[in-house]
């Protein structure tokens, strides 16, 4: 139901309660929230807000501002990445401008010894995304890392299909709604192919960033890594989301990285988040409702 009624919400109100699940419109308040996160000795990845671009100039935009970013936090010191969504360089609508754009970004970053990881989008350009990732590596580039969702069927094959590379892989359940003919639907079966993959992705000797805020797979993750060397594994989280967890999840040593959006383009993003709010239906029911009363 709030999947269906939130593109409905008027943008102002969306802007307000997404808020803070974005660091900002610029690189200088994603920087500030960069240096914030790691003296609370947390690890970040920084994501330029936008997506689908359509027109060449936009993706170019995009890596360009993806340059701005990796100049800034290598200026910065940080400890930091950057996350890239394929769509922003134009996957879309021509791959070769894709992989080119791309290939710079990802040079751009080994140049300073920096990581770039590309997140996974939906299931239509799952097959480009993971063919621009093994064409990087076998170009001998190992500073790029992928995404896996546990909710696409396909996750466990595509586990073994990149296990020649020994892929860094951030593991998520995967935000974007798909048909039952790809995707599992129910919660159960989605963290139950989370721990089967982490599992495999593991026992292949991958890095795995365990991304999730969902407590019973926080609980068997960590159980899973307990004797494992911390160098070997990291977990992630979303700006603004259970950052008192993630707080402790650092005090108890583990390595934690919190992805930081910032831009101009925060609609899209921010609507995903809402969704995944246990709150946001209460909020936004009284946020329109409010909006809805005459003389207010
Ligand atoms: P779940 O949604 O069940 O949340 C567990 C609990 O966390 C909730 O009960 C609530 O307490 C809290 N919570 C979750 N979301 C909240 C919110 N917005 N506001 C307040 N509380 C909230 N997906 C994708 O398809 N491609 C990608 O590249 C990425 N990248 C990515 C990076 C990182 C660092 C993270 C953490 C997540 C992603 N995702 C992603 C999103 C991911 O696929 C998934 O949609 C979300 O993490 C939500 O799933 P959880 O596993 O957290 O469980």
């Amino acid at each position: 139901m709030i999947v269906r009624v939130l593109p409905a919400v008027p943008r102002s109100i969306v802007q307000r309660l997404s808020a803070p699940y974005i660091a900002g419109a610029t690189l200088e308040d994603a920087r500030a929230v960069v240096a914030r996160l790691n003296l609370e000795g947390k690890a970040a990845t920084v994501d330029v807000l936008g997506e689908e671009v359509t027109a060449p100039a936009e993706a170019e935009k995009v890596a360009s501002a993806y340059h701005a970013v990796l100049d800034a936090l290598a200026a910065d010191r940080s400890d930091a990445n950057v996350s890239v969504k394929l769509t922003a360089l134009g996957l879309e609508f021509d791959v070769d401008l894709c992989r080119s754009l791309l290939a710079t970004v990802v040079a751009d970053a080994a140049a300073r010894r920096m990581f770039v990881r590309i997140d996974m989008e939906h299931s239509d350009v799952v097959d480009d995304t993971l063919r621009l990732y093994r064409e990087l590596r076998e170009s001998g580039r190992d500073n790029v890392g992928i995404v896996l969702q546990s909710r696409l069927r396909r996750t466990l094959r595509d586990v073994g299909a990149l296990a020649d590379l020994e892929p860094n892989v951030r593991l998520c359940k995967g935000i974007y709604l798909e048909p039952p003919s790809v995707a599992y639907t129910g919660h159960r079966q989605i963290r139950e192919n989370f721990l089967r993959v982490l599992e495999a992705l593991l026992a292949g000797g991958s890095y795995v960033g365990v991304a999730t805020h969902d407590e019973y797979l926080l609980e068997r993750s960590l159980a899973r890594v307990a004797g494992m060397e911390r160098t070997g594994y990291e977990l992630q989280m979303l700006l603004g989301v259970r950052e008192q967890r993630a707080a402790e999840l650092v005090e108890e040593g583990h390595h934690l990285r919190v992805y930081v959006p910032y831009g101009n383009r925060w609609y899209e993003y921010s609507l995903r988040r809402l969704q995944e709010n246990p709150a946001v239906a209460g909020m936004v029911a009284k946020a329109t409702l409010l909006r809805a009363i005459p003389g207010r």
